[in-house]
């Protein structure tokens, strides 16, 4: 029963299978393989548009390097209060951009609203050579909420940032969560809704270790490619990255691990609904559950060898708070043996 995080998933076979096909003999190094190249060519068809592609190892690494990019070291991202890249990522955007500032700003379900953007904007303007400028807003696809912003919500924060000068940076670490979530295509819900650069996450969702930063207007990856050299995150043989995501977007495998992963989050968040002893405290969209439960459950699931996370209390809410992560590797008896657990558990508090 291990509902920790997607990072605990095993890779998927076929991502493995991959790597190994990869390994044959000697291949140019630094991303100029044919595996790489038949990987950029693919994100273009897939996204419907010619994209710029630069594979990295990790997640932080994709926000990070994608931001410095972006911003000034006098600059600032405008985020939600929550963003992985304001809390976890040890300041590496901050290190990165060489000191540009995140502007964090609450929520109530992890998404920013456009407003937001506005009310930030004019304070920087009134400010003026005193205040950081901001310079792009990052948000994060699902977001770290579990949630998921709908294209028209997207598009209505590319519409603040173009008003304002801003670009638009995405954390899609959970990206094919959301597109399912949503049935939309990968444009719909990136460059279509106004998304300039989008760090592509695979980790999560059965791959070994592949993001992938992409570009959808080349000009705006000016300076990419040297940050990530002097980052020290330019893999030499980058064709291990890139088969990754070969396997990963062929046969939709993709979109098949992360439709595994929403279902099962689904029959866990019904089961849980129907206990009467435990309440969600975001609607669940992706693969991601934030229960409000009791601790004697708690207690009883992790003596039953569940693991999750306790997570931070939420205002107005008077029970812990626990975030329960399914991915494509979870079984529908892990999630049936979770609940069955929950069910005993409650049934004594209710004795
Ligand atoms: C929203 C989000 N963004 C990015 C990442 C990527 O982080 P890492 O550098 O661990 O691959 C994570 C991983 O937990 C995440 O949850």
């Amino acid at each position: 029963m291990n509902f920790a995080s997607d990072n605990t998933a095993p890779a998927s076979p076929e991502i493995l299978a991959a790597l190994a096909a990869a390994n044959q003999g000697a291949m140019p190094s630094y991303g100029a393989d044919p595996i790489t190249a038949r990987v950029r060519a693919r994100l273009n068809e897939l996204f419907g548009t010619e994209l710029l592609a630069h594979p990295v190892g990790t997640g932080t690494a994709a926000n990070a390097l994608a931001l410095a990019t972006l911003v000034h070291p006098y600059g600032a991202v405008i985020c939600a209060e929550e963003a992985h890249i304001a809390t976890d990522e040890c300041g590496a955007p901050e290190f990165f951009m060489g000191g540009a500032k995140l502007i964090s700003l609450p929520n109530d379900d992890g998404k920013l609203l456009p407003g937001q953007i506005d009310a930030v904007m004019a304070r920087a303007r009134d400010g003026g050579v005193h205040h950081v400028l901001p310079e792009a807003v990052s948000i994060t696809q699902a977001t770290e909420w579990g949630t998921v912003y709908t294209p028209d919500e997207i598009a209505a924060i590319g519409a603040a940032c173009r008003a304002h000068g801003l670009r638009l940076h995405m954390d899609g670490a959970r990206f094919a969560n959301a597109m399912v979530h949503l049935g939309c295509t990968p444009a719909a819900l990136s460059w279509q809704a106004g998304v300039d650069v989008l760090s592509f996450g695979a980790t999560k969702n059965g791959a070994l270790a592949a993001e992938a930063v992409l570009f959808f207007d080349p000009a705006m990856a000016e300076g990419f490619e040297r940050r990530r050299k002097r980052g020290g995150h330019l893999w030499s043989k980058l064709r291990y990255v890139s088969a990754q995501f070969d396997a990963y977007l062929v046969d939709d495998l993709w979109l098949r691990n992360a439709g595994h992963a929403n279902r099962l989050a689904a029959r866990l968040a019904d089961g849980l609904g129907a206990l009467g002893t435990v309440r969600m405290v975001q609607t669940v969209q992706a693969n991601e559950l934030f229960v409000a439960m009791p601790a004697s459950l708690i207690t009883a699931l992790h003596d039953a060898g569940a693991h999750f996370y306790e997570w931070i209390a939420v205002p107005g809410i008077d029970l812990p708070v626990v975030r329960l992560v399914t991915a494509h590797s979870t079984t529908a008896d892990e999630v049936d043996k979770f609940l069955s657990v929950a069910a005993a558990a409650s049934r004594r508090l209710a004795a």
